[in-house]
């Protein structure tokens, strides 16, 4: 379909002829109303006349084209735009293409040489955009056009005042583009190449003839039609090519050390590698551009950078000797982490729990019977682990912080982590893998709480431009995300985070000041700190726990996640749920943004020991039954780990309607453990009685086995100390 410009109005600067001429017949053949501008000056810039300007109007006309003249310098930028609005009422599109040339060699440019052009050129532009500006806005939408030029971009002998003047339209556009974005206002630059009035005193005489504006005039029309999406873009044209320019950077080297003072020295020695465009990156907003600058103060800080400067930090798959595949399977770090409820309540209340929900009181208070820790808190030993530097010591890689990214993050726990004690976290390589443009690092953590594994780990790591070593591009090592069904979601849970969510999670020990610090945040590109990732997957971890495990944390089995874009404090999460089986897949949203943060995701839980309609047992049956069977699954699995820890025989005996109904033994005692259907042939430490009803209630959490103990539900013989253990079987190894 042809593109339409019918109710557009369009003003384009200059087009008394040349480039400007051309614009001005192509969008009045497209449909559009036309504001033909030009003050009727030489190429010099002096002289004055109305007769360009109203020639291309007839011309217009004699076509049945819409278009009126006006005569005012590109100075008085608010008389063009009102213009517009007397003939035809609004403005929709600014083509600022006015200009003049008065080249001189630098020493011989006068203040009136470099002024005027940059009136004209620059401040030109800036006066005509800023005086359509406000309209654009009003009506959501609006299309700017800059005219810079090769001679900007890349230089060009005599022309300091003109160069100068159109690099200064480049950076004007893209910052309109930044500020224009979010009321669809696209502002885009072009640096074209037309035989015209101006160039045919540098190009000869049939290049001038051939080199034509209507092989330019498509590109402005493009960008600025409301179908392109462009904005910010640099192009090149003419002759019927167009191509787009970006910012290309190397890689760059961080040649200063901790305390010590930075030296012209080490520029010097570190000079091919700062000027060293091998795998070089191409910043696309100044975030981008800052992140360097950024990870080259935590580096430093750090100690990591400039140990030896002179010999550098290179990337990881340029650095010499440098091995990437030799690094899978080795060890980086063993470290411990000691904790109390401090930190449990302390990380539950940085993932946004709250005593307003009265479910999220056993989180939160250390005097609750049920007091436990979130089982997300697994990340926290690890993380420790991990970004204590660890990850920058990978044996036979050499990697740069600048260029590593936390991609995703899988937990699985084991049990339901303690709410105290001193946990120790291995962390090994799993595996690197080659993505071309960069590395995957896969880092696993095991943590312990004594001998017994408590939670794996798997830290995602993205190393950037560090690919291309010829390794492999997948792993069985890796946790796959899990895209989520093609349906609408099950559940969704929609909860504000607060202004202090990042200050508040921090606190469980990510100190990074891009969270908190609003003037690091600036310069890494932010408006505002922003919130930590696994404090976003804290928050959806949660809301599954309350949806599919009523809060139950230890039907918790594992979490993946991929990090896919930044949370403000503030800003409200929306966690969509798909069940499939003891699956939950996520996605996580900004709900004011609509901008999915959390890709990929998923929480497998444990199956439920509740009793629903059809896993009730058949005619006496009972439903204790089930949950001996899946106590009976656990100890082959983990089953010496238990003896070592209960070192006890328990005996039970289950009653219906008052008789006895069933009889099991659970030796945690002798070998690796055993589950017995019926009496214990050898000692047996304590026996408890109770009804298949009771038994559930406290399996399920719903009743204490001391309150159902005092409430003569519960009946023991023997060992009665013993009874404190019931709560390791039943609690942590009998929910389904
Ligand atoms: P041109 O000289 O044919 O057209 C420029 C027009 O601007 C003239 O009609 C002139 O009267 C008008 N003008 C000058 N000062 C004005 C003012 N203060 N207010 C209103 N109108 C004014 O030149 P051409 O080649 O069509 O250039 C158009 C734009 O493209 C210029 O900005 C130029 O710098 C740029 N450009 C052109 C290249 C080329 O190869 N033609 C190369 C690179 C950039």
């Amino acid at each position: 379909m042809s593109l339409s410009f019918e109710g557009k109005v369009v003003l384009v600067t200059g087009a008394g002829g040349g480039l400007g001429r051309e614009y001005a017949l192509a969008f009045a053949a497209k449909g559009a109303s036309v504001v033909v501008n030009d003050l009727g000056v030489d190429t010099a810039g002096g002289g004055k006349s109305s007769a360009a300007a109203d020639k291309v109007v007839e011309e217009i006309r004699a076509k049945g084209g819409k278009a009126v003249a006006n005569y005012d310098s590109v100075e008085d930028g608010e008389k063009l735009i009102q213009s517009a609005l007397d003939a035809f009422g609004r403005i929709d599109i600014v083509v600022n293409n006015a200009g003049i040339l008065r080249d001189r060699s630098f020493p011989r440019t006068s203040d009136l040489d470099w002024d005027l052009i940059h009136r004209i050129h620059l401040r030109g532009s800036f006066l005509v955009t800023r005086a359509a500006w406000n309209h654009m806005k009003k009506q959501k939408f609006g299309r700017i056009i800059m005219t810079a030029s090769a001679a900007g971009i890349y230089g060009n002998f005599g022309q300091a005042n003109y160069s100068s003047a159109k690099l200064g339209i480049l950076g004007l556009a893209n910052t309109l583009a930044i500020e224009g974005i979010k009321h669809n206002i696209h502002c885009n630059t072009i640096a074209p190449v037309a035989g015209s009035r101006l160039t045919e005193t540098v190009m000869p005489p049939d290049l001038v003839a051939s080199l034509k504006p209507e092989h330019v005039a498509p590109l402005v029309l493009w960008l600025c039609h409301e179908q392109c999406q462009e904005n910010g873009g640099l192009f090149e044209v003419g002759a019927g090519w167009i191509g787009k320019l970006r910012w290309e950077r190397t890689r760059g080297q961080v040649v200063r050390q901790k305390n010590k003072p930075m030296t012209p020295e080490a520029v010097r020695d570190n000079w091919d590698k700062i000027c060293d465009f091998a795998n070089a990156t191409k910043p696309a907003n100044i975030a981008e551009s800052l992140e360097s600058i950024l990870s080259a103060l935590s580096q430093v800080e750090s100690g990591e950078a400039g140990a030896n400067p002179t010999a550098g930090l290179g990337s990881a798959a340029s650095g010499s000797g440098a091995n990437p595949a030799a690094a899978a399977g080795q060890t980086l770090s063993t470290t411990s982490f000691t904790y109390d409820h401090l930190q449990c309540i302390l990380y539950a209340l940085g993932v946004g729990m709250s005593t307003k929900d009265p479910d999220h009181l056993k989180f939160l208070y250390e005097g609750h019977p049920d007091f436990s820790c979130l089982p997300t808190f697994g990340v926290i030993p690890s993380f420790s682990a991990i970004m204590g530097g660890q990850i920058l010591q990978i044996p036979g890689m050499d990697i740069n912080l600048a260029q590593v990214l936390h991609g995703e993050q899988y937990l699985e726990l084991f049990r339901p982590l303690p709410t105290s004690g001193t946990l120790t976290s291995v962390s090994t390589v799993a595996d690197v893998l080659d993505k071309g443009s960069g590395a995957v690092i896969l880092c696993d953590v095991k943590t312990y709480n004594g001998e017994e594994l408590v939670c794996f780990n798997q830290f995602s790591v993205f190393v950037v431009g560090a690919g291309g070593f010829g390794g492999k591009r997948s792993s069985e090592q890796a946790k796959a995300p899990a895209p989520p069904p093609k349906r609408a979601p099950d559940a969704v849970v929609i909860e504000s985070t607060t202004r202090d969510q990042a200050a508040l999670y921090r606190l469980s020990g990510d100190w990074n000041p891009l969270h908190i610090d609003p003037s690091f945040a600036a310069m890494a590109g932010f408006k505002t700190p922003i919130l930590h990732g696994l404090c976003s997957f804290g928050f959806a971890a949660r809301h599954v726990l309350k949806q599919f495990a009523d809060n139950d944390p230890s039907r918790f089995k594992a979490i993946k996640v991929r990090f896919a874009k930044p949370v403000i404090p503030g800003q409200s999460l929306q966690t969509e749920m798909w069940k499939e089986g003891n699956r939950i897949h996520i996605q996580c949203k900004v709900k004011e943004t609509g901008d999915v943060v959390l890709t990929g995701a998923y929480v497998d839980l444990h199956g439920s020991t509740k009793a629903s309609p059809e896993s009730l047992p058949q005619e006496g049956g009972l439903s204790s039954d089930l949950v001996f069977a899946e106590i009976g699954r656990r100890i082959k699995d983990v089953g010496s780990e238990l003896v070592k820890k209960v070192n006890a025989v328990f005996g039970w005996e289950i009653t219906k309607n008052g008789k006895t109904a069933a009889q099991w033994t659970i030796d945690l005692k002798n070998g690796s453990g055993s589950l017995i259907k019926g009496p214990h042939g050898g000692k047996v430490d304590v026996t408890f009685a109770v009804s298949d009803e009771d038994f559930m209630e406290v399996v399920t959490g719903k009743l204490q086995p001391q309150k159902a103990f005092f409430a003569g539900k519960l009946k023991v013989k023997g060992n009665i100390m013993l009874s404190q253990k019931l709560e390791v079987i039943l609690k942590d190894y009998a929910k389904l």
